[in-house]
This record gives structure tokens, sequence and C-alpha cells, in this order.
């Protein structure tokens, strides 16, 4: 049993990253045919870490369910961000209890929540019937928890961690576009924030490692390319010998992949010469997202944002005019503790002044072990939640806004798949990351096609085909 500990979560040792390489040994098909269901929450890293989990799980012989009663393996990998997702979970978990009277189950915790310390200890007071619990540091010690499993509880999460593994295997969820971690953690230490804690200190992926992992998906004829991190703009901050994000981002333009994105970037690593290679590489999506958090420099000083209001202008603008046709997104959080109504007006203005292609807004969370949580709050959660309708209104007219833009003209779509509410079209995205449904046939999946837009909607636009223009 190894329990979470803030303590060593928050340390930030001065020892050289361990690059892992050689792989993990476990009997293959040692479940063979047994089913498990698998549910993600959360963000990108979070979907990629289930494409490893399902990798392993796969390699051990499991087959996927998307029903959870049909399974022998009930796996969460969880999100730490924000409060609601542990109530959502622990009210999944009790369902899951029930399955347990009737058969045998193993039922499993993993991902950020198991990083968080009260988690592990509501696991162990209240929530026994759950069989293994392991953390973000530790995926590759799945295959061997499944297999040595003896019905009692194991937690198995590290806190206190160096180390990249380069020897995961994916089971990617896409045949077209895939997740390419570039770097690990965060040492940004935001005071609300929870990820340096479960995720631990920024570690980067070696940049050849990364350009191997490019070029084996372009053999497979991968159409695009995600670079993941809490903070990509931070690549190789943490190694005296690793390039910077902008170089990195100019050898996987050479790699000459279709597409290229990035998330998520921090406006205090934006340099001049990453503005510089993301406008002169086609390849590179004129695509940023770019979170403010808030627009009260009073605010974002209490965040430990390390920028201002003006700085954040600044730098949008220089992206804006460099990047031809570029769309930025942002996150905003509403009702920071003790958020006054000025600040807040704040926040309307600079969404107004930076009129956003589009935000994810949340109502602030305590998140109990960071600065933040120690705060004593005065404002009520109706007004959060007044303040946070009020910016919605407000994000999305320049949503539409921006959307209208594109109307009657012709944008190029990577088709990804067939629409889930509508199995009569296609739905794919925009160089700026804009949903297109599309009427076309099923060969146009994973090409890259000329759309005329016709409709236009706050969140998604539809089109059809400009025949035969096909480019790939
Ligand atoms: N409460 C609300 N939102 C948060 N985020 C991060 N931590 C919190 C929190 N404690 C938001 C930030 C971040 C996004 C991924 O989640 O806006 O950019
Ligand atoms: Fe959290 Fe800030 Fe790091 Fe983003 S940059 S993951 S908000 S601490």
């Amino acid at each position: 049993m190894k329990l979470p500990n803030y303590l060593e979560a928050k340390q930030r040792n001065a020892e050289e990253t361990e690059y892992i390489y050689d792989k993990v040994e476990y009997p293959k098909n040692y479940f063979k045919n047994k089913k498990y269901f698998l549910k993600t929450y959360g963000c990108q890293m979070n979907v990629h870490d289930s494409e490893i989990i399902k990798g392993y799980l796969e390699e051990l012989g499991f087959i996927e369910t998307n029903d959870m009663n049909d399974a022998y393996l009930i796996l969460l990998n969880t999100c730490a961000i924000r409060e609601n997702v542990h109530d959502k979970v622990f009210g999944f978990l009790g369902r899951c209890k029930h399955l347990k009277q009737n058969k045998d189950v193993i039922i499993g915790l993993c991902g950020c929540m198991a990083q968080e310390e009260g988690v592990c200890k509501e696991i162990l007071n209240k929530h026994k019937y759950i069989d293994i619990v392991f953390g973000t540091h530790n995926i590759s010690d799945l295959p061997r928890m499944l297999i040595e499993h003896d019905n009692k509880l194991n937690i198995n999460v590290f806190s206190k961690e160096g180390r990249v593994f380069e020897n995961y295997i994916y089971k990617r969820d896409s045949k077209y576009t895939a997740w390419v971690n570039i770097m690990y953690g965060c040492d940004k230490f935001c005071t609300y924030c929870i990820v340096p804690y479960t995720r631990g200190k920024q570690r980067s992926r070696k940049h050849e490692d990364i350009l191997k992992e490019i070029n084996d998906l372009i053999d497979k004829n991968y159409q695009e390319v995600t670079l993941l991190g809490q903070n990509v703009n931070a690549y190789g901050k943490d190694s005296e010998n690793e390039i910077s994000f902008a170089e990195l981002l100019d050898l996987v333009s050479q790699t000459g992949i279709p597409r290229i994105r990035f998330v998520t970037s921090h406006p205090w690593d934006f340099t001049d010469e990453m503005i510089n290679v993301i406008a002169r590489n086609a390849n590179i999506m004129p695509y940023i997202h770019l979170p403010i958090q808030s627009g009260s420099n009073r605010i974002l000083k209490l965040m430990g944002r390390r920028y201002t209001k003006e700085d954040y202008l600044i730098l949008f603008n220089k992206i804006k005019e460099k990047v031809h046709n570029v769309a930025i997104t942002t996150d905003i959080i509403v009702g920071f503790p003790n958020e006054t109504n000025d600040d807040f007006k704040e926040t309307i203005d600079i969404v107004n002044k930076c009129q956003f292609d589009g935000a994810f807004t949340f109502i602030y969370s305590k998140r109990e072990g960071t600065p933040a949580a120690l705060i004593d709050d005065k404002v009520s959660q109706e007004e959060k939640e007044k303040r946070l309708a009020q910016l919605n209104l407000v994000v999305n007219k320049y949503s539409l806004l921006n959307n209208q833009k594109l109307l009657n003209q012709t944008v190029k779509v990577l088709i990804q798949g067939i629409s889930e509410k509508d199995d009569t079209k296609l739905y794919g995205y925009t160089d700026t990351m804009k949903l297109v449904n599309v009427k076309a046939d099923k060969k146009y999946i994973g090409k890259i096609i000329d759309v005329k837009i016709t409709e236009v909607k706050s969140f998604s636009l539809d089109g059809h085909i400009v025949s035969p223009s096909l480019i790939h």
C-alpha cells in the first residue's frame, strides 16, 4: 500500500529526469476474452492516458465493452481539477458496488483523483469494495496490479516523481489524429490549481523521442498530431540540454505531417520566436488555446499567474497580427475567492476586447491542499453562478460572431468520422479547430477536404463538400 502525499508532490528537486525505455514484462493474454469498461473524465491528458491503459489491457487479452454490467474490470480514469467530478465518480462507484454482490468484478480508480490525499483516505474509510487504485505516475504498474490482485484493496500511488516513461504502448482512439505527449507535470503552481500536485514536477520528453513517435504516426498515415502538455510553452526548460518549444515546433513541422496542434499554452512562456514559427509554417494550425483565467490584475496576482491583463492583451494582439486567420480560445474562472463585482467587470472587459473564438468558463472550485483553499471566501455560490451565466452570454456572442465570418466561405476540414447526432453526416475540424458537420460520402473519413460553410451556430458549422477538390 502506498498513499499519496502532498508534501512529496510539492517538492521540486534538481534531480535529473530519469528516462525509462525498458518494456514492462507481463504474461500476454492472461485475462483472455475478459471484458473491461473504462470511463474517462477530464482533459486531453487523461484521454491520452486512457489510450495507454487500453493498450495494456488489450495486451492482457481484455476486450472493451460499453456496458459496465458485462465487465469483469470497471476502471475510472479520473480528474481532480474541480470538485464536481469527485461527486460524479463516487456516485458511479456506488452503483458499481452492487454489481459485486452477484459476480466477480474488479473495480479500479486511477488518474488525478487517485493522487489526492483526501480521496485515498475516503476510499480507505468508506469504499473498501474498490480493488485497485493507482496514480498518474505508475500507469505501467496496472498489469502487475491486476495479475497479483487478491480481492484486497490495493492502493499504489506515488507522489514524488521524476520519471518519463518511453515504454508505453498505446491503443489510439483515432486512426487519423493522435495525441503526443511532449512533457508531463507542471511547475507553475497557480494558487487555485491541483495539477502540480497530481501530475508532479515538469518533465520534458527528449525531442528525439517525440520526433520518432511522430514519424511512426506519419508512416501509419496519421494526418494530425496534437502536442500535449499542461504548459507546452515551457517545454525543455526543465533540462539544460533540451531545445525550446519553438525549436521543437519547427522540427515537428519539418516532418511534413499535414496538421500540427498543441495544448495548453501559458501566456508567461509564449515567446516571439514561437509566434514566428507558427506564422511561417503552414502545417502548424492557426489555433491557439491561451488561458487568461481572469481580467482583473488583482485576481491574476492572487492566482499567481505572473502576467497582467495588459501583458495578455499585448501578447494576444501580437499573435493576431502575425498569425494569419488565427483563432484564439481561452479558459476563464469566475468567483475566485473574494472576487468583487469590479474584478468581474474586468473579466467581461477583456472578453469584449479579445472577442475570443471560444472560452471554457468555470466557477472556482476549492481544491484542498492548494494555497487558494486557505482564503476565507465571502462571495456566495449564487452570486458566482450569476456571474458565470452573464459571462457565458458574452462568450457565446463572440463565438457566434466569429463563426458567422465563415458563412459561405470554403474551408479545409479534416474529416474524423460519422456525426454522433446525425449519422447521415460526417464531422471534422477546420484548421482553426471549429467543428463542422458535412454531408459527404464515408470514403472521405481521414481526409482533408474543402467544405463550403452553409449554416453557422455558436458551437458548430454545417457545410457541404466542394467537389471534387480532394486534396489528399
Ligand atoms: N477551479 C475552477 N477551475 C479551475 N481550473 C483549474 N483549476 C480550477 C479550479 N480550482 C480551470 C482553469 C484551467 C482549466 C483546465 O481548468 O481555467 O485552465
Ligand atoms: Fe494548473 Fe497553472 Fe499549471 Fe495550468 S499552468 S496546470 S492552471 S498550475
